[in-house]
């Protein structure tokens, strides 16, 4: 039986970055021209993973998904794959990359039991593509998307963050492709998380305009209803049958529903996306703290989870950029690309 923070909501997911590393720089994320990286030693081993994504799943925990930075610049991930697909309680392992590497990577990762993977994918268009993410990568995205396929991943996603004047005018693009390829492509609010310094309220597409938009070219949109209560993505349904979804995290927050704590790589644990601080959990790992002690420092942390940065964030009225710039560059761990999106 899960436990319960302050606001009842269950512990049930957990999202584990494997690397704070990225071989990308998109602008939302990591607009700057320099990081600094996690000290090596300090990365967890995937069997330290697996010993605390097992202490989690004596909480509540039954779905994980493996994020980075980038997770395929892990060397050897498939054998954490293989570690965590072969827990018992495990009901959901899935993955979110940029597939830049995923060409390479699809086959090992579906045989070494990958339920899921989600590819992040902000436009079609290879010099829009580069001035994005400021590598010349597209064309490996696409074909990442496509072994993927061919890998026998179904249940496919992509993962779209739209920004104004950068690629909402691929909203219908975008759509067509997903359709292409048989996946199912879900638009996400522009965040202004840690690490999104260019963030500015008007770059921001609200779930309700592109709504408007999509229904413009498409014609009515209904909604479809939920089928788990704490999937963070709205589904619609095109006249034609399509479904997609809104990840609406900044016009309509679903922290309410949010049963998800994040693991970064050097294991420090995350009640919140917008969270400022952490539980360390190497430390007392690697001192050699009982199992049973760690469980009930993370439950206790979990009971006493009051999180919900996003609602705060949408209360405010002058709302700018979260995190400045020399606040992150004293703490790496307020950075988005060392949470895991
Ligand atoms: N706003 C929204 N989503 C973001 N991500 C990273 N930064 C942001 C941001 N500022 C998420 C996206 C991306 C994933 C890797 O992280 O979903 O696809
Ligand atoms: Fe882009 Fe993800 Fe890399 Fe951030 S971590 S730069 S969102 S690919």
């Amino acid at each position: 039986m899960p436990v319960l923070d302050t606001f009842g909501r269950p512990l049930r997911t957990l999202r584990i970055s494997v690397t704070d590393r990225c071989n990308l720089r998109c602008h939302y994320c990591m607009p700057r021209e320099e990081y600094t990286w996690l000290p090596r030693e300090d990365l967890l081993s995937f069997e330290e993973i697996v010993t605390l994504a097992d202490l989690t799943a004596s909480l509540g925990v039954d779905r994980v998904r493996l994020t980075g930075g980038e997770p395929l610049l892990r060397r050897d991930l498939p054998r954490l794959v293989s570690l965590l697909a072969h827990r018992p309680w495990i009901a959901d392992l899935a993955l979110t990359t940029n597939g830049v590497q995923l060409a390479g990577a699809a086959g090992e990762l579906r045989a070494a039991g990958l339920g899921r993977i989600t590819v992040s994918l902000d436009t079609l268009r290879p010099d829009r593509f580069r001035r994005l993410a400021r590598i010349d990568a597209l064309q490996q995205v696409l074909d990442g998307i496509e072994a993927a396929r061919r890998a026998g991943f179904t249940g496919l996603k992509l993962d779209t963050v739209i920004s104004r004047g950068d690629n909402d005018d691929e909203l219908v693009d975008l759509l067509e492709y997903a359709r292409d390829v048989g996946a199912e492509l879900r638009f996400i609010e522009y965040m202004d998380v840690g690490g999104a310094v260019a963030w500015r309220p008007d770059a921001v597409v609200s779930r309700d305009e592109m709504l408007a938009r999509l229904a413009d070219h498409y014609g009515p949109i209904e909604p479809v209803p939920a089928a788990g209560s704490s999937a963070p993505a709205e589904r619609f349904r095109l006249p034609d049958g399509q479904t997609f979804g809104i990840v609406a995290s900044t016009t309509r927050p679903f922290c309410a529903a949010c049963d998800r704590a994040r693991l970064t790589a050097d294991g420090v644990l995350l009640l919140c996306l917008y969270a400022q601080h952490g539980t360390d959990l190497r430390r007392p790992l690697r001192a050699g703290a009982s199992h049973d002690t760690l469980r009930r420092l993370i439950e206790a942390v979990w009971q006493g989870r009051a999180d919900r940065g996003a609602e705060e964030r949408l209360r405010l009225r002058d709302r700018g950029v979260y995190i400045p710039v020399a606040a992150l560059k004293k703490d790496a761990h307020l950075e988005m690309h060392t949470r895991g999106g």
